[in-house]
C-alpha cells in the first residue's frame, strides 16, 4: 500500500469523524471517496462515518471493481460518475445533512438555481448548484443523472435526498459541502424576507475563482 493511500485512509477516517461529531452526518448516512493513482477509496456500505476503520475502507480499481476492503457504498456509481466527467476531482462527498436535505424537499425550486446567490462564499465554493430529480438511493439512474451534469456542475443536490460535491481533494470537497449546508440553513432562515442578492456581475467575478 502506498504512502499516499495510507494517508488518505487516515484522512477519510479523521474527516468522517469530524463530520459525524458536528452533526453533519448521522447513523450510516453519507459516503466519502478519494481518487488514487490506480483507482479509488470509498467508504463501505452501511458504515458510520464517525467510526470508520481505515483498513476496511473499500479500494476500487480504475474501472470501479472491488480490489479490497468491505463491500462498497451503494452510491459508488454516483461517485464514479463524478470522477469520470471531472478529471480535476480528487474526492467526492455525499451527505444527508439536514438543511441541504430540507431545501431538496421544497416544491417548485428552479433546478438550475435551487438556492440563489446570497453570499460570496457560496458562489466561490459551490458555483452553480444543480437540482436533480428524485431517484432511490443506489438506483443506477441516479448515477446516470449525476454523470450527465457532472462536467458542468461539481455540486448537485439530489431531490428528497441530499448533496453530492466533488473537490480537488477530500478537504476541499468537505469545505464545499459544509458551505452548501450553511447556505441552505441561511436560505431557509431567510425564506419570506426580501433579499438583496449578489448581482450577476458579482457572481461572474466570483465564479471565476470557484473551486471544484
Ligand atoms: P451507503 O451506506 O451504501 O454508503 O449509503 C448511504 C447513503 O447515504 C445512501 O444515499
Amino acid at each position: 500500500m502506498s504512502m499516499n493511500e495510507n494517508r488518505l485512509r487516515d484522512q477519510m477516517t479523521e474527516l468522517g469523524r469530524s463530520l459525524y461529531e458536528r452533526g453533519l452526518t448521522f447513523g450510516s448516512a453519507g459516503n466519502l471517496s478519494a481518487r488514487l493513482d490506480d483507482g479509488f477509496l470509498i467508504t463501505p456500505t452501511n458504515s458510520c462515518l464517525g467510526r470508520l476503520d481505515p483498513a476496511r475502507i473499500t479500494k476500487l480499481d480504475a474501472s470501479g471493481s472491488v480490489v479490497s476492503g468491505d463491500a462498497p457504498s451503494k452510491e459508488s456509481f454516483l461517485h464514479l460518475g463524478m470522477y469520470g466527467q471531472r478529471v480535476t476531482a480528487g474526492a467526492v462527498v455525499h451527505l444527508h445533512s439536514t438543511h441541504s436535505v430540507a431545501v431538496s424537499v421544497l416544491d417548485g425550486l428552479d433546478p438550475e438555481r435551487p438556492i440563489p446567490p446570497i453570499t460570496a462564499y457560496y458562489v466561490m465554493k459551490i458555483g452553480r448548484l444543480k437540482l436533480l430529480p428524485y431517484y432511490a438511493p443506489g438506483d443506477p439512474q441516479l448515477a446516470d443523472a449525476v454523470r450527465e451534469v457532472a462536467a458542468r456542475h461539481h455540486a448537485v443536490l439530489l431531490a428528497n435526498h441530499g448533496p453530492v460535491v466533488a473537490g480537488t481533494d477530500l478537504e476541499s470537497a468537505i469545505y464545499a459541502v459544509e458551505e452548501l449546508e450553511e447556505t441552505a440553513r441561511l436560505f431557509l432562515l431567510l425564506r419570506g424576507e426580501r433579499l438583496r442578492l449578489l448581482s450577476p456581475e458579482d457572481v461572474r467575478s466570483l465564479e471565476s475563482r470557484a473551486a471544484g
